[in-house]
């Protein structure tokens, strides 16, 4: 075994976001690409000599082949030791934890998300710092910075190491821990939620159709829902994670969980339905024609939280990104619970949860989780939802219904316009930013502005200031729209419109939402001109 140093050239403009680096598959696979990311990391972290990781992944394409490549730099690179899920796997928000419980210097995940993986899909590589959560704005900056000035890596010249076998081994001088990626998350599990209960509830002949979307949650699921729980066999489906996800998209959302969705709505629908994403950190929630938006979700969560053994003492607070409805919003105002707004992102919950500030957060678009790690929780959603039907007896939409009563129904959608025209769609949001002093008071499809402006955070904690991050429209009643450009799209710009609506009238609770949001579709249309300056008819997706 040797050590060399392989001189290579910098990678232009691989700026990481909030979720690491992503990209099409065969450019991490090209000549030093992964090699220089995960040097930039290295150095932007100012070195691992001496230092314990993590490594795992969601077992998309190429993930077994970089892990090895990380670990041989690590281990040419005088890291003390990694702890690797077996097989290279590990969910996101096990990865959280296990960098928390080991108290690591932090961990590499190897995912893209939701993003489709496969030889022409993509790969993504992102850090995790000592607390478990994404790596914030100055650390990126770093690893940034380090990607343009990279002249050479170095790397052990190495057999591959097996990973197949949970156990001591080593590399060089490094050590390497081969561990269970389920065990411990699946223990973290059992402490937060009343297990005796959902195992009754099951026991009880309750159905549940868990699509693992042959991503990363399966493992976790079989071993939790069905083997530790007592849920029948063949309640998880898609249960192996693939490296292509079965030539899907692991995305849990009504479009591309559209199975589930059609057996969740059909005759014999079982009594929930649930999906996670490639990772595991993303999740869907659907009762017998019933599905749960995420913003709906996050505020019944926050309701009921008290009904599971973790959260028995109440919450601290809650979180929520600034798209995402204003549903929780209310739950908090009636039980006296701070109530933040951050930017879009999890990073920015990381500081909240850390100081003790919230309990739970979550995103509209399918995120939702708590202080028991620093990433959001497919999985840990899942299992808050069961333990709150299994202490309340009810039916997923008789919780939504009793929700509604009790706080009002805050009707949401979002609006995707995907592959925009760059230009395009920065001068619908510069058209927008030059109107915020006279649109208040001017009326579009039947409703009036009530304010108009820009929305920037002060991060409460640690007093960082965000600006730009998306332009909220008010209109008297309730109602809103924002307006804001994707952050994790790859080609051209993303324009999303989120759509909301407060309705406290019982009678009208039960609306298609597209139906009870139509004039708030058609006042942002009004307002921004979509149409005529995106070029496009309608929405791309629509959740
Ligand atoms: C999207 C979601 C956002 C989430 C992020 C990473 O970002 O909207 O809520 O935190 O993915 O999973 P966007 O593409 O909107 O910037
Ligand atoms: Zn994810």
């Amino acid at each position: 075994m040797e050590r060399i140093t392989v001189q290579t050239t910098p990678i232009e403009g691989q700026k990481p976001g909030t979720s690491g680096l992503r990209k099409k598959t065969n450019v991490f696979m090209a000549l030093h690409f992964l090699e220089n990311f995960v040097q930039a990391i290295f150095t932007g972290i100012g070195g691992v000599a001496g230092k314990t990781l993590v490594l795992g992944g969601d077992g998309r394409y190429f993930n077994d082949r970089a892990a090895q490549v990380i670990l041989r730099m690590a281990a040419a690179q005088d890291c003390a030791k990694i702890i690797v899920g077996r097989d290279a796997l590990m969910s996101t928000p096990a990865a959280s934890n296990m960098i928390r419980i080991r108290k690591t210097d932090g961990g590499i995940i190897m995912s893209a998300s939701h993003n489709p993986g496969g030889p022409k899909e993509d790969f993504g590589v992102k850090f995790n710092t000592p607390n478990g959560g994404p790596a914030p704005e100055e650390v990126t900056n770093r690893i940034f910075e380090a990607t343009k000035v990279i002249e050479s890596y170095d790397i052990m010249q190495a057999q591959d190491v097996d990973l197949s076998q949970i156990g001591e081994t080593s590399l060089g001088d490094m050590a390497i821990e081969v561990v269970d990626p389920v065990a411990d998350y699946a223990a973290l599990m059992e402490k937060l939620f009343d297990f005796g209960a959902i195992a009754a509830l099951f026991e009880s002949g309750f159905r549940i159709r868990f699509d693992a979307m042959h991503a990363i949650t399966g493992p976790y699921a079989k071993s939790i829902l069905e083997d530790r729980l007592g849920a029948p066999a063949g309640s998880v489906v898609n249960a192996v994670p693939s490296p292509d996800f079965g030539g899907g998209h692991p995305d849990p959302n009504p479009i591309w969980a559209k199975d589930l969705m059609d057996i969740m709505y059909g005759a014999d629908a079982p009594d929930f339905g649930a999906a996670s994403d490639g990772d595991g950190d993303r999740n869907m929630i659907v009762g017998k024609s019933a599905y749960v938006t995420p913003s709906d979700s996050l505020a019944l969560l926050a309701a009921n939280a008290h009904l599971a053994p973790g959260y028995s003492e109440g919450l601290a607070g809650v979180a929520r990104s600034m798209p995402t409805s204003g549903a929780v919003d209310r739950v908090a105002a009636k039980r006296g619970l701070d109530c933040y707004e951050t930017p879009t992102g999890w990073k920015f919950f990381g500081n909240l949860l850390d100081a003790g500030r919230a309990t739970l957060c979550g995103e509209e678009s399918a995120g939702t989780g708590s202080d028991h790690v620093r990433e959001k929780d497919g999985l840990w959603a899942v299992l808050l939802w069961l333990n709150i039907l299994a202490k309340t007896g009810k039916s997923v939409q008789q919780m939504l219904d009793d929700h509604w009563a009790e706080f009002g129904r805050n009707y949401y959608s979002r609006h995707d316009y995907e592959g925009v025209d760059n230009a395009a769609a920065e001068g619908l949001m510069d058209a927008l930013r030059a109107r915020f002093s006279t649109l208040p008071g001017q009326s579009f499809a039947g409703r009036t502005v009530a304010s108009a402006d820009e929305f920037s955070y002060d991060d409460p904690v640690d007093g960082s200031h965000s600006a730009g991050q998306g332009i909220r429209i008010g209109f008297e009643g309730g109602g809103r729209v924002v307006f804001r450009l994707s952050g994790t799209g790859t080609v051209g710009a993303t324009l999303r419109v989120y759509l909301e609506d407060l309705c406290e009238d019982s009678a009208e609770m039960h609306k298609d939402p597209q139906e009870a949001l139509a004039d708030i579709i058609a006042a942002a249309d009004a307002i921004a001109g979509i149409r005529e300056r995106t070029g496009r008819d309608g929405p791309d997706v629509r959740t």
